[in-house]
């Protein structure tokens, strides 16, 4: 087993799972430290029960993870299958996210053992699961920066821009701005469909002041969504159209922290799943869920294919919760 990439919120619950429906099997567990460069390092240790028992209450990872950019060539793989094949290890069981198994991907080319993908990246970008390991807490976190945000926002009545991590998906823009009220949403997926004007911004924040009356505005900005981020985005506001405006950059906060509730209980699920689905003779697929129902979903789908941002939550946000427009037509049946 092994973390890799960036940590999520419920990692240790993952490999607390792993490690304790393991036992139960009758297998045994080695974990790789620092992800996939402890695979090429022979950094590994063996993990029994009372090493992970009360670890799900933290973030991070106990076995360290690490982003591995040289497992991207050849002779990274084929010296990983070399290193497991030593160990006489059956199977790998990887918890990251997308750039994660794609490296497991790559690694099944070179190597003839059972490779299973356990979803944990705060994202939530991953075809074929409802959710990810980490996403809630991620989430969580950013709703409570955006409820005291606009304390201090509605007492100034300023225009606030806070910005939220996930580069290629906006499930934690905009599950944040539905749970605190946010005015506005700038999300990858809506920026690649029309990306957003500094004036258009300005037309809608003076227009929900007209509709509201003075008041706060409460931006959430996904990461690498505009040039120089949000503080960049603040400054034009106030020199180019007189406009109060302060950043508020959340960062790697959105990772640290007890992880939630539904964090720890996912992981914990799909801990057990990833054993079980070894035991099924099941390779190259990651453990997800579905509607409630624990699933295989072939570990190439996973970043081939995308699942969209929810629709009716877009819908509500721009056309029911925030003024755009002057009037309002009727839901169609
Ligand atoms: O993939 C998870 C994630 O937290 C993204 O939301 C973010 O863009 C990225 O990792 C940050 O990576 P790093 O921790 O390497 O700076």
């Amino acid at each position: 087993m092994l973390t890799s990439g960036g940590d999520a919120p419920g990692m240790n619950a993952a490999l607390r799972a792993v490690v304790l429906a393991a036992e139960h099997y009758d297998m045994e567990v080695i974990a790789f430290r620092h992800g996939y460069e402890g695979l090429l390092d022979n950094e590994y240790l063996s993990l029994k029960a009372a090493d992970v028992l009360h670890v799900l209450q933290y973030s991070g990872t106990i076995i360290k993870s690490a982003r591995c950019p040289r497992f991207k060539e050849v002779a990274a793989a084929q010296l990983a299958a070399e290193n497991l094949d030593a160990l006489g290890l059956s199977a790998l069981v990887v918890i990251g996210g997308d750039g994660s198994f794609r490296g497991a991907e790559h690694l099944s080319q070179y190597w003839q053992g059972q490779i299973i993908g356990v979803p944990g990246t705060i994202d939530n970008d991953l075809y074929g699961t409802d959710a990810t390991i980490g996403y809630a807490t991620a989430v969580a976190i950013a709703m409570d920066a955006l409820d005291k945000i606009r304390d201090t926002a509605d007492a100034m009545d300023r225009v606030f821009i806070v910005e939220v991590m996930g580069r290629h998906a906006g499930f934690i823009g905009l599950s944040s701005a539905m749970a605190a009220g946010a005015e506005r949403m700038i999300l990858p997926e809506l920026q690649r469909d029309k990306p957003l004007t500094v004036a258009a911004l300005v037309k809608h924040i003076k227009r929900v002041e007209a509709v509201r009356g003075p008041g706060s505005y409460v931006m959430v900005l996904s990461e690498h969504q505009w040039p120089g981020g949000a503080v960049a985005l603040s400054e034009q506001l106030e020199a180019e159209f007189d406009m109060p405006c302060r950043p508020c950059l959340l960062g790697h906060i959105q990772r640290g922290g007890a992880p939630a509730p539904s964090d720890r209980i996912l992981a914990s699920q799909l801990g057990v799943h990833a054993i079980e689905l070894i035991l099924q003779g099941a390779t190259r697929v990651m453990a997800g869920i579905k509607a409630n129902q624990m699933v295989a979903v072939p570990l190439v789908d996973t970043w081939t294919k995308k699942n969209p941002l929810d629709e009716n939550l877009l819908r509500i946000q721009h056309e029911i919760f925030n003024p755009v427009k002057k009037s309002a037509s009727k839901p169609s049946q």
